[in-house]
């Protein structure tokens, strides 16, 4: 696999996100840990939130006290009450949720378990609308915030050996142009994202024989960095985005162009 060959140079510390909380999902490594490092760069205080206790907190030790670690598996709404009555409890604002935790299944329509696509759309889906729900009366009191839900270019397109992320992914950005339509008049913003071949341990998991050949079927290509998701993400969570909701974000080399 052709991997990139590409160094950002994001200027260093900046103010982007000064005084804003952000809830990150799947934070613990990957394309939220990237995207953790970057809101603190900007000055935001980020909650990493995974199922992985051990990677999150040397992350969060990492950031110091511009980060805090809080076990969350998002399909589970007692975890999520915790977090959001604890950012409030500490006089904390809740103005950024990234959706970005989820799991990759190899499947076909012909060749899946009622187990393993339930098991998908729990954790990709259900995950994604219990994290907007338990966000979205704070933002309601606050009118404002910025939700960022991370699909993939599987939910723009049909993909046969990931039938069930596939489904999960259309899923999310069904559900974000649905939350769009009903925040939009309490002034909070909710996007998809759109990343094509990112290098992550999910990017690991493709089984040799379906191994992308990232030259003939990226046009750029080569794989991403994790790094250059966030930038994106990191834009949708400013206020920079401040007249975009409801909208697909693609970051693929242009993967999905055809
Ligand atoms: N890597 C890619 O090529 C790619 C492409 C398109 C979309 N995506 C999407 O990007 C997002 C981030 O994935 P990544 O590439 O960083 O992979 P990753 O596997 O490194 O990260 C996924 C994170 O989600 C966490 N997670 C899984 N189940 C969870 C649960 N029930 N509760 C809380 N956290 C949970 C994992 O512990 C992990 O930290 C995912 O939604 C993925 O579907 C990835």
């Amino acid at each position: 696999m052709v991997s990139s060959a590409f160094s950002i140079n994001t200027g260093g510390m900046g103010e982007r996100l000064k005084d804003c909380t952000a809830i990150i999902t799947g934070g613990a490594r990957g394309q939220g840990a990237a995207e953790a490092r970057r809101f603190v760069e900007e000055g935001a205080f980020v909650v990493i939130a995974d199922v992985l206790d051990s990677e999150g907190r040397t992350l969060a030790e990492e950031l110091g006290h511009s980060a805090t670690f809080h076990h969350l598996d998002v399909t589970d709404e007692e975890n999520w009450s915790a977090i959001v009555s604890g950012l409030v409890d500490q006089g904390r604002s809740i103005d950024i949720l990234v959706n970005n935790a989820g799991i990759l299944l190899f499947d076909r329509l012909t060749r899946s378990s009622r187990e393993d696509f339930e098991r998908i759309m729990e954790v990709n889906c259900t995950g994604v609308f219990l994290g907007m729900q338990a966000v979205a009366d704070e933002m309601k009191k606050q009118q404002s915030g910025s939700i960022v839900n991370i699909s993939s270019v599987a939910g723009l397109q049909g993909v046969g050996f990931q039938f069930s992320y596939s489904v999960s992914k259309w899923a999310v950005r069904g559900m974000t142009k649905s939350a769009a339509h009903e925040l939009a008049r309490h002034n909070i913003r909710v996007n998809s994202v759109h990343p094509g071949l990112i290098e992550t341990a999910m990017l690991d998991q493709f089984p040799e024989n379906l191994q992308p050949r990232v030259e003939s079927v990226v046009p750029m290509g080569r794989s991403a960095e994790a790094a250059e998701v966030a930038e994106l993400v990191l834009w949708l969570a400013s206020q920079e985005s401040s007249y975009c909701t409801g909208s697909e974000f693609v970051v693929d080399g242009g993967l999905s162009v055809g």
